[in-house]
């Protein structure tokens, strides 16, 4: 249970291209004579008369993320689950093109090293453009208007393998950058007539841990006083969800003390709906797979239709997965729902569509108005430049930097030398380009002798000679390496935050070479 985000994205990868969005048809009947296609009506009202038009069996086969509409309505598919962490990213509802128009999405660096760029301005900015570029995805079918971003959780432990998701620790920095993320992403402060996306603060709450010596995220149980909850917890989704207003939340695979997020009334109705005002306009989804986890992992349940049944009445309006379908049939049946918390559920989700312009014509949407000139712009990457120079970190320098213009040979060593979409890290997308550290220092004009020395996951020294006479001749070296995604990534949690491999060995044999030397750190200082 729970494994399918990677299995997906692994398959989105290979298959991605089809486009698969369209928008409902407000033109024809039956949809025409309905008040949802009406602009001059508000969301909910909209929205309600279309749910209005539902059955009950289609009521909860629309309950899941891949949507299958309602055809003989005119209402198309859509798929609730698109990824942007840090440009448009694969994702089962993301499809990039092999070449060409809708190949690629701005890919800027992972939020953990934006974060260090302390620079909320600039990750509003950012955020704009990442919205801007899902948008012209989304006019020719190749993404949709709803993104599972952001990552909020705080980084509390560094050895959590999606730490590098998030922008850091400090509830203070999570909340600032959170609020213009989702601000930049969303077109603006609760913008009226229309979001630009909609952005998902995640995950409801108390989630930091993926497989901690075989305590799964899935079943995994965090006990949290309500002091912490309110102190650390919680504060950046109440600047997400309260002050941001991002348009979706999506509760977490974890229990907090006892019980499943995603069939917590204490957290999706007490604290997410009346006390920070998420209104009957927005939605929350389950992490995937979550609501399948009530039942079959933390076994919170006697029965599949309970935990389906709880978590709808708690307020998890999409389950990400196919549990809601499979279950809420009989859930029905038994009487564990009814049919005005189904319509409830699917009046929030459609209401939040009408938001995005989604009924509207075309004309008068400037968003409808994006297209693949709106992609990869020149600002787009003078931003993705800025981020990655702003975020670097440099901790210690004894005046290598910067480099003597005497250095003209470098020795460049290390697994990340030529990196390419290692340095994407995860949720990434198909950047326009990816120029490693080995071709950016050769389109410098220094004279390169790569090396790579050792790899991430080695114990064997067989590569230190070549790297060892590499530096010897050169005037000065540079060593790029520390860890990805083998050693922390969702589901991977690092037991440790020493440096992974014999990188340290390696080091110090360069180091014993006595040239000037550069080398990076993700992990402790030695
Ligand atoms: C629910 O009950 C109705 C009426 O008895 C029946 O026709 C239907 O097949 C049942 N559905 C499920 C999923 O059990
Ligand atoms: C994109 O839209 C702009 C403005 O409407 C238009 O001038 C341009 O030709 C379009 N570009 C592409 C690549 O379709
Ligand atoms: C560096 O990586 C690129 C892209 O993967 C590859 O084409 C190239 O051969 C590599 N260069 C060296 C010297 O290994
Ligand atoms: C650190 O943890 C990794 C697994 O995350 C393990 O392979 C390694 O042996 C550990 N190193 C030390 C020094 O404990």
């Amino acid at each position: 249970m729970g494994h399918i985000v990677h299995s997906l994205l692994t398959s989105a990868l290979v298959a991605g291209s089809a486009a698969a969005y369209s928008f409902p048809n407000c033109a024809a009947p039956p949809l025409s004579g309905n008040a949802v296609c009406n602009t001059a009506l508000d969301p909910v009202t909209r929205a309600t008369a279309l749910i209005d038009l539902f059955t009950v069996p289609e009521l909860i086969s629309n309950t899941i993320n891949s949507s299958p509409g309602v055809a003989r309505l005119g209402l198309p598919a859509y798929q609730w689950w698109s990824e942007a962490l840090h440009g448009v990213g694969y994702s089962p509802g993301v499809y990039f093109s092999a070449s060409g128009e809708f190949s690629s999405s701005t890919s800027f660096p992972q939020p953990i090293l934006m974060g260090a760029a302390f620079d909320d301005e600039l990750i509003n900015s950012v955020a704009g453009i990442i919205g801007m570029e899902a948008r012209a995805l989304n006019n020719f079918g190749h993404a949709g208007l709803d993104f599972f971003t952001p990552n909020i959780n705080p980084f509390k432990d560094p050895r959590w393998g999606r730490g590098q998701e998030t922008p850091g620790e400090d509830t203070l920095h999570l909340s600032n950058y959170v609020y213009n993320l989702v601000v930049g992403l969303q077109g603006g402060l609760d913008p009226s007539p229309y979001y630009q996306v909609v952005a998902t603060c995640k995950h409801l709450a108390g989630y930091d841990l993926e497989n901690w010596e075989g305590n799964l995220r899935f079943k995994f149980n965090a006990v949290i006083t309500t002091q912490d909850l309110s102190e650390y917890y919680l504060p950046p989704f109440q600047a997400c969800l309260r002050d941001a207003k991002a348009g979706a939340a999506m509760c977490s695979y974890n229990a907090v003390n006892g019980i499943p997020s995603c069939a917590d009334t204490y957290l999706l109705q007490d604290i997410l709906r009346d006390f920070w005002g998420f209104g009957q306009d927005r939605w929350v989804t389950s992490d995937c797979d979550a609501v399948s986890d009530i039942y079959n992992s933390h076994k919170y349940t006697a029965t599949p239709q309970q935990a389906a049944a709880d978590a709808l009445i708690a307020g998890t309006d999409v389950d990400c997965g196919n549990f809601y379908s499979e279950w809420l049939p009989t859930a029905y049946n038994q009487s564990l729902i009814t049919e005005a918390q189904l319509r409830t559920t699917l009046t929030r989700q459609y209401t939040s569509l009408v938001r995005l312009g989604y009924f509207d014509p075309a004309e008068g949407q400037s968003y409808r108005s994006y297209n693949w000139s709106n992609v990869n712009t020149p600002n787009a990457q003078k931003l993705a430049y800025q981020a990655a120079v702003e975020g670097m970190v440099l901790l210690k320098n004894d005046g290598t930097l910067p480099l003597s213009g005497n250095v003209k040979t470098i020795a460049l060593i290390g697994p990340w030398a030529n990196a390419t979409t290692q340095m994407q890290a995860n949720y990434r997308g198909a950047a326009p380009y990816l120029i490693s550290p080995l071709m950016g220092a050769m389109q410098h004009g220094y004279n390169i002798k790569y090396v790579m020395g050792t790899s991430i996951s080695t114990t064997s020294t067989d590569g230190f000679a070549a790297a060892v006479a590499a530096a010897k001749v050169a005037d000065a070296v540079i060593y790029a390496g520390g860890m990805d995604l083998s050693v922390e990534d969702e589901a991977n949690d690092r037991l440790n935050i020493t440096w992974p491999g014999n990188q340290l060995d390696l080091i110090a044999e360069l180091q014993a070479v006595g040239k000037p030397l550069l080398s990076p750190s993700s992990v402790a200082d030695k």
